[in-house]
């Protein structure tokens, strides 16, 4: 079917419309020098901090509150009118994240409850119409991440759990009084809309990062490219900010356009959480993780993983070659939570000593190993040793002389031994446990990327 025969197709019934748009289409992507530059210099930043706020956080249940079938959507927008977050301050938020060492952060600007947390003309049902805050805090955001030097990254939801013209609905979001008379063209102009907004009144944007495409992963045809218009509307992103990079959480490898490979809950190559089997591309690589077990806040969740778990997990994600994204929930009061708070200047002050190890760098040529993992930059490779009980430790990796191993921070001396199927370190026997020991190796050579 050709592009006029598709789009036809998609003013029709949409249902009957996803039965006649599979095999899903590519289209031609050739990325401009900007957009590879761009790539570059996210893959250097390495680290940022997502942020999932919205009215939900009032009700201390998680982003995903409204799914509950008990919940009416009309019920549900009168928080709108209550939420008065007082405790708000950009500048300490931003100021927080910098000094975690994340270098970009990424805010939740309209999650699946449809709510825009910023100032639009194409809905009223936004932070700056339909609370009395009244203050589009996106855009003080937005200017402090400028003021600081973090880049601003953006979440878009493509779902949304109460439109009429979300239609037709996919496995979420099912209430029973929900309308879904409007026309699905009418949604992808409102999506469009609002990206033209969001790319031309907060500055630069760093990253659109889409959410939600998987909604329709039962409907056939559902996940077409072509139905939600991909090709255009990135198009229409490239062309408002030439250098802002896309990327799309839909679990799938990535589709012509996009920029980023995102993993939800793991690190690229595993799979725990159950939404990332798919194959680990060439593409720049994002794991977005939780600080406890929630994205939105949760008032009865208090599993927060431990500082150094999370520099661990930081450096697991280093290794293989991707950025972690870590989020928090902020309370409805506006205030980052202090386990949070605590996290992110435990965490910075690890980055103060560590951060050119893990930023700025990439994956090591030494796959993830039992004990840790390697990361490179020229002729150094940073080996960052996770288990505290190793004592020896061997690297596949031959054919570039050795010229030094050292203790990252201290420059002490490691021993080694370099045989023609690799390396052996000895570590010392008196090195105190910590989240990482990091031993770096400098080569006659530059060290390459791992053989896929
Ligand atoms: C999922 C969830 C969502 C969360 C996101 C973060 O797709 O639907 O609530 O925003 O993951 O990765």
């Amino acid at each position: 079917m050709n592009l006029t025969g598709i789009k036809r197709c998609m003013l029709s019934s949409a249902l009957a419309l996803s039965a006649f748009c599979t095999p899903y289409s590519a289209w031609a992507y050739t990325p401009t020098p900007e957009i590879l530059q761009a790539r570059e210099d996210f893959r250097d930043n390495g680290f940022g901090i997502f942020i999932h706020w919205g009215i939900y956080s009032m009700l201390g249940s998680g982003e995903w509150v409204l799914n509950d079938p008990k919940i009416y959507h009309n019920e549900y927008k009168n928080l709108a009118a209550g939420f008065y977050p007082s405790n708000f301050n950009a500048h300490d938020w931003v100021k927080a994240i910098k000094d975690s060492g994340a270098k970009y952060l990424c805010i939740t600007t309209r999650h699946h409850d449809g709510f825009s947390m910023f100032d639009t003309e194409y809905s009223p049902y936004n932070i700056v119409d339909a609370t009395p805050f009244k203050r589009d805090i996106l855009k003080e955001i937005a200017d402090e991440c400028e003021k600081q030097g973090i880049a601003l990254h953006l979440y878009y939801s493509q779902l949304d759990w109460g439109r009429p013209d979300y239609n037709p609905i996919g496995r979420t979001g099912h209430e029973p009084n929900r309308d879904t008379s409007g026309n699905w063209r009418d949604y992808l102009d409102f999506m469009d809309n609002q990206l033209t907004e969001l790319l031309t009144n907060y500055g630069k944007v760093g990253a659109i990062w889409y959410d939600g495409m998987w909604d329709r992963d039962e409907i056939p045809g559902g996940l077409d490219p072509e139905l939600w218009n991909l090709d255009a509307q990135y198009a229409l992103i490239h062309k408002l900010q030439p250098s802002c990079l896309v990327g799309s959480n839909h679990h799938m490898t990535p589709f012509a356009g996009e920029d980023i490979q995102i993993f939800e809950r793991d690190k690229p190559g595993e799979n725990e959480a159950g939404l990332s089997g798919q194959e680990v591309s060439k593409l720049p690589l994002e794991t977005c993780q939780t600080m406890n077990n929630s994205w939105g806040y949760r008032i009865r969740d208090n599993e927060y993983k431990s500082s150094d778990e999370l520099i661990q997990y930081l450096v697991g994600t280093a290794g293989r070659d991707a950025n972690l994204l870590l989020n928090i929930g902020p309370r409805p009061d506006g205030s980052l939570p202090p386990q949070a708070l605590e996290r992110l200047a435990a965490m910075g002050e690890w980055m103060k000593t560590y951060s050119p190890t893990v930023q700025g760098v990439r994956g090591g040529v030494v796959p993830p190993q039992s004990w840790g993992v390697t990361t490179r930059k020229d002729n150094t490779l940073y080996v960052h040793v996770l288990d505290n009980d190793a004592d020896l430790v061997f690297l596949p990796y031959a054919g570039n002389k050795m010229l030094s191993a050292k203790e990252f921070a201290t420059d002490k001396k490691v021993k080694f031994t370099q045989t023609p199927e690799g390396i052996i370190l000895t570590l010392p026997k008196d090195r105190k446990p910590s989240p990482d020991y990091v031993i770096s190796l400098n080569f006659k050579n530059a060290v390459p990327a791992p053989q896929s």
